[in-house]
């Protein structure tokens, strides 16, 4: 049997969607857990045992006020499409300055540091290659200066940060998100959020999908405890990580068919409004996650109809449909 080793981790963005899961199960496992977060676009968290909350901008945040901490998930940033352009500097200052205070907090208790990228850094990857998967050292094409750059192009920056600390010996890593879903995403958005909550919220209301373009783009939708579980074992692998990998299910579906995937799933005749789309917003996007399989044995596990099937069912029970 193994022993737990009780340790202590910092998260920032710890109260958002992905954080308060990686709480959870970090909290599930017998560790204490620090979350910084300025509740930008999340609600403070209930208290829980072994859980101290500091809410704070984490660029601003006083180090010296924290204990020894054996390990950092830097998860704070404005992760909405819709918000980058009305809120770029609080995109930017998260994941340019908080990642700098990020790595000084990990130099200064020689731990290691789990930056969260995203694929938007990869842009719009164009339609140029046939495999239709995009390994760490895919071509990245930016629409710049568009609705999507004040995120892409933080993010980007954050990985050159992690970049420069990892040259200088800090133990740190960047992994690029593909899409991640689940409960509790987006719950201050209402409708501004991402596409999966925003489909869920319209169809809740009996209002039509609001589908962006043609919804001919593809993607690939991440469950969350897939997510959790990946980074959970990153922070506890014993060996050096490598410096930057994909996180993503491969499986691919387009947005028109994931409104009516959804639309099957809850069981009802989906009505489509087509609505702009954001400039800068790329046709396709599918990970080669073949590092992180090599260095970790990561491969996700929940299928996006069972995904989506568990969300559903879940939310069913908390705001029945009309
Ligand atoms: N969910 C996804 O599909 C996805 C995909 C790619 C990358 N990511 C990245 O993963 C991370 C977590 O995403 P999420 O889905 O949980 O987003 P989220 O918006 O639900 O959570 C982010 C949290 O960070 C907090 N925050 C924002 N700026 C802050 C600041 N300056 N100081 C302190 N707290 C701040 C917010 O209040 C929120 O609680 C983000 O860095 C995001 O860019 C997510």
């Amino acid at each position: 049997m193994h022993e737990i080793v009780q340790k202590t981790y910092l998260v920032t963005g710890g109260d958002g969607f992905i954080g308060q899961h990686l709480v959870a199960k970090l909290v599930a496992t017998g560790h204490d857990i620090i979350v910084v977060d300025n509740h930008i676009t999340s609600m403070p968290s209930e208290d829980t045992p072994g859980v101290k909350v500091l809410q704070a901008n984490i660029e601003q945040l006083n180090l010296s006020q924290l204990p020894k901490i054996d390990g950092i998930f830097h998860l704070a940033s404005i992760a909405a499409p819709r918000l980058f352009r009305e809120h770029p500097m609080s995109v930017i200052r998260p994941n340019i300055h908080g990642t700098e205070r990020m790595v000084q907090l990990a130099e200064l208790n020689s731990c290691r540091l789990i930056y969260t990228s995203s694929s938007e850094t990869y842009g719009n990857a164009g339609d140029s290659i046939s495999s239709k998967k995009m390994a760490e050292d895919h071509t990245s094409a930016h629409l710049l200066l568009s609705d999507k750059s004040p995120y892409s192009s933080a993010k980007v920056m954050g990985e050159e940060i992690i970049r420069s600390a990892k040259e200088r010996g800090v133990d740190s890593t960047a992994i690029r998100l593909f899409n991640v879903y689940g409960e509790n995403m987006d719950p201050t958005l209402q409708g501004r959020g991402r596409v999966i909550p925003n489909f869920l919220n319209a169809l809740q209301q009996g209002l039509a999908i609001p589908v962006e373009g043609d919804g001919s783009q593809s993607r690939t939708f991440t469950w969350i405890g897939d997510v959790i579980e990946g980074l959970v074992q990153l922070m506890q692998h014993h060996r050096e990580l490598p410096l930057v990998m994909n996180m993503g299910s491969e499986e691919t579906i387009t947005i028109l068919d994931l409104a009516k995937m959804m639309a099957t799933v809850i069981d009802i005749d989906p009505i489509i409004e087509f609505a702009d789309r954001l400039s800068g917003d790329p046709d396709w996007r599918c990970p080669d996650c073949s590092l992180l399989r090599q260095t970790i044995g990561w491969s996700p596990q929940t299928s996006i109809e069972e995904g989506l099937r568990i969300l559903i069912s879940e939310n069913l029970i908390r705001h029945p449909l009309i």
